[in-house]
């Protein structure tokens, strides 16, 4: 009797079919397995955020470990049909009498439940992982990389990526994860446009995103802005302009942006006669009532031709605030912002203009960055060699924030330059909100949609160099 019990290892066998399918399958799925649970481990310390290391860990040695399993299983198939073949190891009968095959049992009934809880534990890690920031803006570095640096130094900066560009639920979920595969095949090939195309057609409305966060009863009142200026003179001399914004809240009943534009008393449709939806051709607006009413451009504005693939798009959030977290700038604008917070000293001589120009003229050039210092540097060498030597620090912290500003905003990799991603806040540096609040847009019976300069704003200085309000406010 005895020397018929199995072995320690001939009961594993036994146990596993007895063939090299199985085993190889074994190797297989063990290794990955553990490898998983390792990287699983290092993923949950914030030092090891290597973005690759939750794409092996959750998107690649899961397929091993389902390849090995499926190799144990068949090769347990091919040996029972071996056995009833009575084929050689046909004699090998398990017999949970003997001790070594129970602790066999036993140990492969741990190595399962290990290994279920592991998948429990990856199923669930994956899915959070690939919802993550890192996931969505750093796998794929080159192509996300302007919209994530962007990001990065926009308000929403805590805002996940997909609760804008996903929203809740599954079938929010589903559709972006097939989406996010073509976009991984696209990258692949080296086929993604690129720069991205904006607008994104498979946004979802942002009732299910922005009002998520964003109450929309919620916004009440003015906001009071005050945007400085610097001139192209020697002195950079600033001025201000002081905006009173009349924000005001959705259904308040008070006048004001959101007051109307997200009132619940009635939806806004609108044709865009472009792509980027910059030039508008119709809008119509629906009232609660079932009454509606139809501004139109003039019948001669734009061809059929440009109106053949227009598709009518009911306006929200988006429509207006369509950068609120990946908010290029131009080269003006972003040289007032930093010389107003004192990134770049607005006592250096002309350096609005220089900044400006020489930003201009960097598109996206191999050796931009280097022109840029070359530029500046050449300029005050030669017109104000006094005053650099005086100032080197001054100025080259000025030319590294110029620097800074060319990689925060041009991306040649991308043929991302400045303007490409108009912003439709406003009317000053793009049509904006002038898309539609533009005399030329008239119902039938010859109403227009108000420009009158006091229904969004009440402009309370424009371009002074010490507005008097802003002394009345106690404001420098
Ligand atoms: C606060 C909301 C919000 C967050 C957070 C957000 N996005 Fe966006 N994203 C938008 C909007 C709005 C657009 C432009 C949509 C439009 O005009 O149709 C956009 C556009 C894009 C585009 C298209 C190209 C472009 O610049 O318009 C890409 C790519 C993109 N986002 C990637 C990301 C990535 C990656 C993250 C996370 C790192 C992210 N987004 C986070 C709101 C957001
Ligand atoms: C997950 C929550 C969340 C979502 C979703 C979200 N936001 Fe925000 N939003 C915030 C937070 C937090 C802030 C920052 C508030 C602050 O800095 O005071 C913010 C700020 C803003 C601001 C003010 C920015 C400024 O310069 O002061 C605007 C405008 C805005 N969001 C618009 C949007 C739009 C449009 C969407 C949809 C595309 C959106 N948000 C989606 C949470 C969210
Ligand atoms: C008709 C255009 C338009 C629409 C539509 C619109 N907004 Fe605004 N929103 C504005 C403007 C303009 C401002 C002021 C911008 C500024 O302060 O520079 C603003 C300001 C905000 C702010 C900052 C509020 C504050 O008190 O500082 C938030 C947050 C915001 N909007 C969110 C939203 C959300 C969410 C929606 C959709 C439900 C929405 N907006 C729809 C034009 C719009
Ligand atoms: C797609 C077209 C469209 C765009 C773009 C648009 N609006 Fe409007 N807006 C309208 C229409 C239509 C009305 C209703 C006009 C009317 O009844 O006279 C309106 C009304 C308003 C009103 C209320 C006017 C009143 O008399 O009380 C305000 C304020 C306003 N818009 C602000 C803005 C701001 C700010 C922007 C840009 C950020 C903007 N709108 C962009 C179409 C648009
Ligand atoms: C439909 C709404 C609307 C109307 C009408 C409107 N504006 Fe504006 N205006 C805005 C918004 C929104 C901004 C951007 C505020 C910001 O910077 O966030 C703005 C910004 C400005 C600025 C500051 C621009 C800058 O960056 O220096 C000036 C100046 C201005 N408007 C003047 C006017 C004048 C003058 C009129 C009348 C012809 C007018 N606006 C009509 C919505 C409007």
């Amino acid at each position: 009797m005895d020397s018929k019990k199995p072995g320690y290892m001939t009961a594993w066998m036994m146990i596993f079919g007895h063939n090299w399918l199985t085993l190889l399958g074994g190797v297989i799925g063990g290794f990955s397995t553990v490898l998983m649970f390792g990287l699983g481990i290092m993923s949950l310390t914030e030092s090891a955020s290597s973005p690759y290391l939750g794409v092996v860990a959750y998107m690649v040695l899961p397929n091993f470990l389902v390849l090995g399993l499926g190799f144990v299983i068949i090769g347990i198939l091919w040996a029972r049909r071996r056995r009833h073949k009575g084929q050689p190891d046909s004699q090998l009968v398990i017999d949970f009498n003997s001790p070594n095959t129970r602790r066999a049992a036993l140990t492969c009934f741990i190595i399962t439940a290990f290994t279920l809880f592991v998948m429990a534990i990856v199923t669930y890690e994956g899915a959070v992982y690939v919802d993550s920031v890192p996931f969505c803006g750093k796998v794929c570095h080159t192509v996300m990389e302007p919209e994530y640096t962007a990001y990065s130094l926009s308000p929403h900066l805590r805002v996940k990526c997909v609760e804008c560009h996903v929203g809740p639920g599954m079938q929010g979920f589903v559709e972006s994860k097939l989406a996010g595969l073509k976009q991984v095949a696209a990258v692949a090939l080296n086929t993604c446009p690129r720069p991205i195309e904006s607008p994104v057609t498979t946004l979802r409305p942002a009732r299910d995103t922005c009002e998520h966060c964003h109450w929309p009863e919620k916004f009440t009142g003015d906001r009071l802005k005050v945007i400085t200026k610097f001139q192209d003179d020697e002195t950079n001399s600033p001025l201000k302009t002081v905006l009173l914004l009349h924000i005001g809240g959705g259904g308040t009943g008070q006048k004001g942006i959101h007051s109307w534009h997200i009132s619940p008393k009635h939806q806004t449709y609108y044709t865009p006669a472009d792509r980027k939806r910059q030039s508008i051709a119709r809008v119509r607006v629906v009232n609660n009532d079932g009454t509606e009413f139809t501004f139109k451009t003039p019948e001669d504005k734009f061809t059929p031709e440009q109106l053949k693939d227009a598709k009518e798009r009911r306006m929200d959030c988006i429509d207006c605030h369509n950068r609120p977290s990946h908010i290029f700038k131009l080269p003006a604008t972003e040289m007032d912002l930093s010389m107003a917070a004192g990134r770049i000293n607005p006592k250096i001589p002309y350096i609005k203009k220089l900044g400006v120009e020489t930003l201009t003229d960097a598109k996206g050039g191999e050796h931009d960055l280097q022109q840029i210092s070359d530029k500046v540097s050449a300029f005050y060498n030669e017109k104000y060699p006094d005053f650099l030597k005086e100032n080197k620090a001054m100025v080259d912290s000025a030319i590294a924030e110029i620097q800074a500003i060319y990689k925060r905003n041009v991306f040649p990799k991308m043929n991302l330059t400045w303007g490409v991603h108009p912003n439709n806040l406003g009317h000053e540096l793009f049509p904006g909100c002038f898309r539609c609040h533009d005399d030329s847009m008239q119902s039938s019976d010859g109403k227009s949609v108000g420009q009158d300069c006091t229904i969004c704003h009440t402009v309370l200085a424009w371009d002074e160099a010490d507005p008097e309000i802003l002394q009345k406010l106690g404001q420098q």
